[in-house]
């Protein structure tokens, strides 16, 4: 039992062997109202699907060609899903049937959210804007998921620039031009532990979503 009495969540992780399903499974371990009860991942040699009849919530941390699917499986099996992998398009999930919600952010840490929303109000009122994101180099995807919900925030079109270099964790600067003048609005994430505080938030609401998929960490603050 949780520290208020209720019954804890049951969490399985998709991508539980991988940089931020690590994370996520330290994380909800150390949450009172939490309990892991599934690591899914090919390299633990345990599918998705063996997990799904023993969790009430799935984070998947996996790969951009298996997000969608494996937001699908949750969504049949009545599993809710909060997933932070990036490179895919959620809007493919709609009209799915089942009784699993789905919480989709590009990005859990509520620098990057703040980052978001200062750049989209800074771009109603300077001319152009840019979008230099930086990554380590084992990421799969670009321009970063993060980057991607920036522009689309943003007024106007907002080119986008990929770094990937090793030493990186996920980082990202928006910069803002107008007359004799620039604005940058810069978030760094320098450890994964700065995504957990969101993604325990997300295991906690993703049951009681009113929409889904429901796109962004903010809707949720
Ligand atoms: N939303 C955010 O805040 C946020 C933050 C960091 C990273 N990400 C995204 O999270 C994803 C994972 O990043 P990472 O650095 O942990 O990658 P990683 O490569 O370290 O881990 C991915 C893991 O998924 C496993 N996997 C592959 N297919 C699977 C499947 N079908 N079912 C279960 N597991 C499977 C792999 O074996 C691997 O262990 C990427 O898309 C990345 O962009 C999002």
């Amino acid at each position: 039992m949780s520290a208020g009495g209720a019954a804890p969540i049951r969490v399985g992780v998709a991508g539980a062997a991988g940089r931020m399903g690590q994370t996520v499974c330290e994380a909800v371990e150390g949450a009172d109202d939490m309990v892991l009860a599934g690591r899914a991942d090919p390299a633990l040699g345990v599918e998705l699907d063996g997990i799904l009849a023993d969790v009430d919530v799935v984070v998947d941390f996996t790969r951009p060609d298996t997000a969608l699917d494996n937001a699908r499986a949750c969504v049949r099996a009545g599993v809710h899903a909060v997933v932070g992998t990036t490179g895919w398009d959620p809007s493919e999930l709609a009209g799915e049937a089942g009784g699993g919600n789905v919480f989709v952010a590009p990005n859990f840490a509520i620098g990057a959210v703040l980052m978001m929303q200062f750049a989209a109000q800074a771009s109603k009122y300077m001319t152009k804007a840019e979008i230099i994101e930086l990554h380590h180099d084992q990421k799969l995807d670009a321009p970063s998921g993060t980057a991607a919900r920036t522009a689309d925030l943003m007024e106007g079109d907002v080119p986008i620039h990929s770094v990937r270099l090793p030493g990186l964790v996920a980082h990202q600067e928006v910069i803002l031009g107008d007359v004799g003048q620039t604005l940058t609005i810069r978030h760094d994430s320098t450890d994964r532990t700065s995504f957990m505080p969101g993604v325990l938030l997300a295991i906690r609401r993703v049951g009681s979503l009113t929409e889904s998929p429901l796109v962004g960490l903010e809707h949720l603050l």
